[in-house]
């Protein structure tokens, strides 16, 4: 196996491996600590079948099913995320990481190219550790010290971005059902110790204790700060590629630059195992 830094931040690429087949654990350890280390990790000219996909993931913990957005009918762990020519919005067009509305957040999720657009289509990550670290350390003890509340609500409710109509995805709507999850607003990744800013554009409401309107001026600066260059690293698509993120320490963002044309991805999202 061979791994390939592609930018100062975070991300690699990860050569000579066939991910379809029987995989020792050895290939895994080697896998969970270049995930471990890099945070975003991309293998090449994979094929997988969705049975295949999830035996990958579930090598890495148990997979969620989401509550919101329908898997595939006979895997319903898989979703699929399609934009089509007519659809004008895309499925995660703006910074996010996945699932930090939920109780326990996933840990990571593993998203495989069916097909792609022949230009536009890529995914930006950006290093939440390294957001973490450029911070003051006057800063840094004070976001130790705090939480934050995160919800679906903003996304998933009817007014909510995802809920836009769109042919491609079966998204239903949180209204009633989304509760709201407080989380430590820097987490302390388990393998490694390293430190990440832990909150989320489309799923932080507040700062626990403090008010909506008192909790924006510092979550806008976080924000902003957070996706700064120097922090991300991006990946251009081919099909058959594979991008497989830590959710505790990396924002996400897929580009929506591509319209008239299809893309299709098929997402694994790996949740903690049981404690
Ligand atoms: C996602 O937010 O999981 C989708 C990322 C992508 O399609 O590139």
């Amino acid at each position: 196996m061979k791994i390939q830094r592609v930018a100062g931040a975070l991300g690699a690429e990860v050569h000579d491996v066939d991910l379809s087949g029987e995989l020792s654990d050895n290939l895994i350890g080697a896998i969970r600590s270049a995930f471990a280390e890099h945070q975003v990790i991309f293998f090449r000219d994979q094929s997988l079948t969705p049975a295949q996909q999830l035996a990958f993931g579930r090598r890495f913990g148990p997979l969620n099913i989401h509550p919101y957005v329908a898997g595939m009918d006979d895997h319903p762990e898989v979703m699929e995320i399609i934009k089509e020519p007519s659809d004008k919005i895309n499925f995660g067009g703006g910074w996010h990481s996945d699932m930090s509305f939920l109780e326990t957040p996933s840990i990571g999720s593993i998203l495989y190219a069916v097909q792609v657009p022949e230009f536009g289509g890529d995914t930006l990550f950006a290093s939440q550790a390294a957001a973490f670290e450029a911070l003051s350390p006057g800063l840094q003890a004070t976001l130790e010290g705090l939480n934050a509340v995160h919800s679906a609500e903003r996304e998933y409710a009817p007014t909510g971005a995802s809920a836009q109509k769109r042919e491609s995805m079966k998204i239903s709507d949180a209204e009633g059902m989304a509760g709201r999850f407080t989380h430590p607003m820097v987490k302390v990744h388990p393998e490694t110790g390293r430190k990440a800013l832990y909150v989320n554009p489309a799923f932080t409401m507040n700062i626990e204790g403090w008010s909506r309107r008192e909790s924006r001026p510092l979550l806008d600066y976080l924000f902003e700060h957070s996706r700064k260059e120097a922090f991300t690293c991006r990946f251009r698509w081919r099909p058959g590629s594979i991008a497989m993120w830590d959710n505790r320490s990396v924002w996400h963002y897929a580009l929506n630059d591509y319209h008239g044309q299809r893309r299709h991805m098929r997402r694994v999202t790996v949740d903690p195992v049981a404690a």
